[in-house]
């Protein structure tokens, strides 16, 4: 197997190192194509990403990623948001699982289309007005539903929308109940506003959430919250040619090079890797010396803790070595 690694800026480039060495324990027949993208080389180089990059990345067969710094920029469009449409990434699954010191007890999957909505790109730009467009289509729709109604062991699924103003809303919830329907799946529906409430008021309800690219960004910060933070939150883009494997979190400037960014998200989402190609006992290896590293009070400032992200990865892979 290729693996592209996209450490990307700031923190990306403290956690993926350890999610790297988990995998190489896990895989150590796996090949490793170092890319440098994101904000840093724009900075330095003037371009974030270039085509053949971007035609190295399609060569591998899937994608570690860090994180990128994407500051509000009239010529610069987020690294993330490129490969996403690019490589057609569709689904961002989100998965949120307490550990056994989260704040609460959940275990719930976010389905987020990862390709329109407002992150389509259309804006109209002039002095006094800004024009977004919110593209929401029958197509993406189905297609997210679908990978949502397919989730392992799924028990209700919430589609999230705001139908009661939007159009576009409107459409993804219809389609959304029609995939339900035809998949024979339990559903409900959930005005945004209210799941953002609920969420909080009581989140271990909620099992499997299908939303809109927006939505979905949104609340996975929100959700990330509840199971300990950021540090904790891993996620996958999945396509049916491409799939990339990245932290929720983004390069956290204000922790950046101090080495106490939290790898688990990272090295989580190699689990997720390890569970897409196939290896379902080695993903579940990584999760035990997680789960174990944790218990053992081998925690990040962000978790409570005093040990630095170097520590956190020594712990991991020793449990792994030791399975
Ligand atoms: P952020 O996710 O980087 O950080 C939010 C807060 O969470 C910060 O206080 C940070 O210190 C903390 N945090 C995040 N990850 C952590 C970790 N692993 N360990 C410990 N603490 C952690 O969000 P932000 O500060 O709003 O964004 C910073 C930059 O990252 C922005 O330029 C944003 O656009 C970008 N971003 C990129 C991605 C991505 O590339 N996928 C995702 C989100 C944000
Ligand atoms: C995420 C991030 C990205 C998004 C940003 C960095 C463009 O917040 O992956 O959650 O909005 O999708
Ligand atoms: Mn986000």
């Amino acid at each position: 197997m290729k693996i592209a690694v996209l450490p990307g800026d700031g923190i990306g480039k403290e956690v993926v190192p350890i999610a790297v060495d988990v995998l190489r324990t896990m895989l150590p027949e796996a090949e490793y194509v170092y890319v440098d993208v994101g904000h840093e080389r724009f900075t330095r180089e003037g371009k974030a990403m270039t085509n053949e990059d971007i035609e190295t990345i399609k060569k591998c067969d899937c994608i570690l990623f860090g994180a990128i710094t994407s500051p509000p920029k009239k010529c610069y469009r987020s690294v993330i948001l490129t490969l996403r449409q690019a490589l057609d990434m569709y689904a961002n699954v989100r998965p949120f699982k307490s550990c056994s010191i989260s704040p609460y007890k959940v275990d719930f999957t976010i389905y987020r289309e990862n390709c329109e909505d407002l992150y389509c790109g259309m804006e109209d730009v002039s002095d006094d007005q800004v024009l977004s467009t919110r593209k929401i289509t029958r197509h993406a729709s189905e297609r997210i539903a679908r990978k949502a109604c397919g989730h392992p062991g799924l028990e209700m699924l919430t589609i999230v929308h705001k139908a009661n103003v939007l159009r576009s809303c409107e459409l993804f919830r219809d389609v959304c109940i029609d995939i339900a329907k035809k998949a024979g799946v339990p559903y409900e529906e959930m005005l945004v506003d209210a799941m953002a409430y609920n969420l909080i008021r009581n989140p271990s309800r909620f099992d499997v959430i299908v939303t809109t690219n927006l939505f979905g960004d949104i609340l996975s910060d929100e959700a990330a919250a509840l199971i300990g933070g950021l540090g904790l939150s891993p996620s996958a883009n999945i396509g049916d040619r491409y799939a990339l494997f990245e932290p929720v979190h983004g390069s956290a400037p204000d922790i950046a090079g101090k080495g106490i960014a939290n790898p688990i998200a990272a090295v989580l989402s190699a689990k997720m890797l390890l569970e897409w190609s196939g290896h379902r006992a080695k993903a579940e290896f990584v999760q035990g010396a997680v789960d174990r590293t944790i218990s053992n009070g081998i925690l990040t400032p962000d978790m409570g803790g005093k040990f630095k992200t170097e520590d956190v990865g020594l712990s991991i892979v020793k449990h792994l070595e030791s399975q």
